[in-house]
């Protein structure tokens, strides 16, 4: 019996695009809304210190027929070492017999799919349409996020970016340039980055105590929020003062909450999954203030590592192990 391995190398080079990622997250969030998706709470371990985690993340999803677990570490002090701040292996299994079918890296992974799942939010909970889009925290992240954007706001004309960093900054600034053919403006202050935007991403650091750098007041009007660093960026009252307020599951929050996180964030009143599937209504007026607190979950990784390795399998990718 072989598995398939797929390297990063393998995973990139399969070329899938960000709306091909967008859809199946967006089929694995209704069939989480209708109840088809087991995944328990990811569940983590701590080797070191507070700036390290490994996580053990499985789901089963139900419709599709997709067994998998990711086991993804994160260092915060990688980036010193020249490596990326996230690292791991998801293993997809066969739902019949069990046995694991495939082995993949994990980075790209991660990457692209919180991208795709924030793009499902702003789908259902963001503008209509998105003109200026803000990304606060210019690293794997931010890219992932401008992309996902740019695929589901084609009207986008400004991308106002903001990074501690200078240099990362510029990096981000120059490449999106390259990229996009919008307008892409660094801004001097997160608040001039944010004040305008029609979407707000904000992936700087998510320590358990934050020190937050946003203003509730800076977010206009009709506009989303949509963190993906754990509520780092924006300060305590912003949860409470937003029209509406989702997360990607309900248990995953409890399981933060219970570890120190979000104590001034009220509990969302709806999961991604229960409005994609329509069980829970999602934007309902253009002036709405929203924000999705997306926590990055399993389904995202099992439904992006199944279309990789049915891509993989296709094309006849990736090198073929015994067990
Ligand atoms: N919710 C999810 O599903 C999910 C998935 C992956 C990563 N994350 C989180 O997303 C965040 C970003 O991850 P990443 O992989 O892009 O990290 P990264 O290290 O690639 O990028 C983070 C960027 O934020 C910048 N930054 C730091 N402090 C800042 C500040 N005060 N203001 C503005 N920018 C600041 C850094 O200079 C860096 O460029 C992390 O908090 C990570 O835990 C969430």
């Amino acid at each position: 019996m072989n598995l398939r391995y797929l390297s990063r190398s393998d995973v990139e080079d399969l070329n899938i695009s960000m709306s091909q990622i967008i859809s199946v997250v967006e089929e694995g969030f209704r069939l989480k809304g209708l109840g088809k998706v087991q995944m328990p709470p990811k569940i983590a371990v701590k080797s070191r210190g507070p700036e390290s985690f490994l996580h053990a993340m499985p789901a089963y999803v139900g419709g599709l027929d997709i067994a998998a677990i990711k086991w993804v570490g994160g260092n915060d002090d990688n980036p010193d070492r020249g490596l990326p701040t996230i690292s791991g292996l998801i293993v997809l299994n066969d739902p019949e017999t069990m046995f694991p079918v495939c082995v993949m890296d994990a980075i790209w992974v991660t990457a692209v799919r919180t991208g795709a799942a924030n793009a499902v939010a702003m789908k259902y909970l963001g503008p209509a349409q998105a003109k200026t889009v803000s990304i606060v925290g210019c690293g794997v992240q931010g890219r992932s996020n401008l992309l996902a954007m740019a695929t589901i706001y084609p009207e986008i004309t400004e991308a106002r970016c903001f990074d501690v960093n200078p240099d990362a900054l510029e990096r981000f600034v120059r490449e999106s340039r390259d990229a996009y053919n919008f307008q892409i403006t660094p801004a001097a202050s997160p608040r001039e980055a944010v004040e305008e935007a029609d979407v707000v991403v904000t992936a700087g650091p998510s320590p358990k105590e934050p020190t937050p750098y946003l203003s509730e007041e800076w977010l206009k009007r009709g506009a989303m929020a949509a963190p993906v660093d754990y509520m780092g960026a924006w300060e305590g009252p912003m949860a409470s003062s937003v029209d509406r307020l989702i997360t990607d599951d309900h248990g995953q929050m409890e399981y933060y909450r219970s570890k120190g996180y979000f104590r001034d964030v009220p509990r969302p009143y709806a999961d991604l999954g229960e409005i994609v599937a329509g069980v829970k209504p999602g934007r309902q007026n253009p002036d709405e203030r929203t924000m999705s607190i997306l926590l990055g979950i399993a389904l995202d990784d099992a439904v992006t590592a199944n279309l990789i390795h049915q891509r993989a399998i296709e094309e006849n990718i990736g090198t073929l192990l015994p067990l």
